[in-house]
């Protein structure tokens, strides 16, 4: 049985010189087991911080957040550092792969930490990159590697100790856009096949399509939450033109979730279609 992710008015400031910055400010949301969404959001809206805070690598000034009942926002390091080991798998932007191990062993590297290192562990890391476009580049040292191959084997290494939660930091920033569909559509049957809950902050709303919702923070609040397919798929420019991907449309695996307002086309946020990349940071 996998977990349920609730975060309950959830505020993170940070304090800079004698400013209060209010980067996230009074969230609550709830995300059920086979959930795939993206959070999106013009630059400085939150989104990293929220990741950051739901994935246990920063604590909210106030508020909490609970995974499967447990709540992560009490939890002393030692006890996230497990925690995340065993619950959560994340993928940021600067990916963190071990630089002299190969693109099979940085993927195990997990399986070894949660001590599940075997014969079928292995044989999941080989099928995990094979589904990734990597098969051809298992012993390759990432040094070895482009910007959007480092950026896949991060995705099977924040997949391959069967997390309930994954989270990517704009997972296809680097990649172009008919590799970028490819990738978030695994990602998504990834997610949907396991029934974990998936998070995929992006600028690039055309990846909504893989989504079940979209969830919008504007300056650190939740803005809006789309749930209807066909808002979700006008959102990401797919009743308009040229990129259409051949792929099918992913269900919505349970159905959950009230369409709780609508995204406003205020100037903020990205034309679907026209990918507004910006660095994120942690
Ligand atoms: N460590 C920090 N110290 C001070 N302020 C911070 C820190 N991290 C983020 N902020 C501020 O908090 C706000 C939210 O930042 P955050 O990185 O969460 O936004 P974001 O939505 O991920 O933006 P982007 O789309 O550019 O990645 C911004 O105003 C940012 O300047
Ligand atoms: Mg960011």
């Amino acid at each position: 049985m996998k977990s349920t992710l609730a975060t309950k008015n959830v505020v993170k400031e940070y304090h800079v010189d004698e400013a209060t910055i209010t980067a996230v400010d009074d969230v609550s949301l709830e995300l059920h087991p086979g959930e795939f969404v993206a959070l999106v959001g013009p630059s400085g809206s939150g989104k990293t911080s929220m990741l950051a805070m739901i994935a246990g690598l920063l604590s909210p000034t106030r508020g909490q957040i609970f995974l499967g009942g447990e709540e992560i926002s009490q939890m002393s390091e030692a006890q996230l550092t497990a925690f995340r080991r065993r619950k959560i798998g994340f993928t940021f932007q600067s990916n963190n792969l071990v630089p002299f191990l190969n693109v099979q062993e940085n993927v195990e590297l997990m399986l070894r930490l949660n001590g599940r290192y075997d014969k079928q562990g292995r044989e999941r890391a080989i099928e995990l990159l094979t589904r990734l476009g990597l098969g051809e580049r298992l012993h390759n040292l990432p040094s070895q590697l482009s910007g959007g191959q480092k950026q896949r084997v991060a995705i099977a290494r924040s997949l391959i100790h069967d997390p309930d939660l994954v989270l990517a930091d704009e997972p296809t920033a680097s990649l172009d856009t008919t590799l970028a569909y490819q990738v978030v559509e695994t990602f998504a049957e990834l997610i949907h096949e396991q029934n974990r809950i998936g998070i995929m902050v992006t600028h690039d709303l055309r990846m909504c399509r893989y989504v079940d919702r979209v969830i919008q923070m504007m300056d650190g609040k939740l803005e809006s939450i789309i749930s209807d397919r066909q808002e979700i798929e006008a959102l990401a420019g797919m009743d308009s033109h040229a990129h259409t991907p051949t792929s099918h449309q992913h269900p919505h695996p349970n159905g959950t979730g009230a369409v709780r307002g609508k995204v406003k086309q205020n100037g903020h946020i990205t034309i679907p279609g026209a990918p507004v990349m910006s660095p994120t940071m942690i």
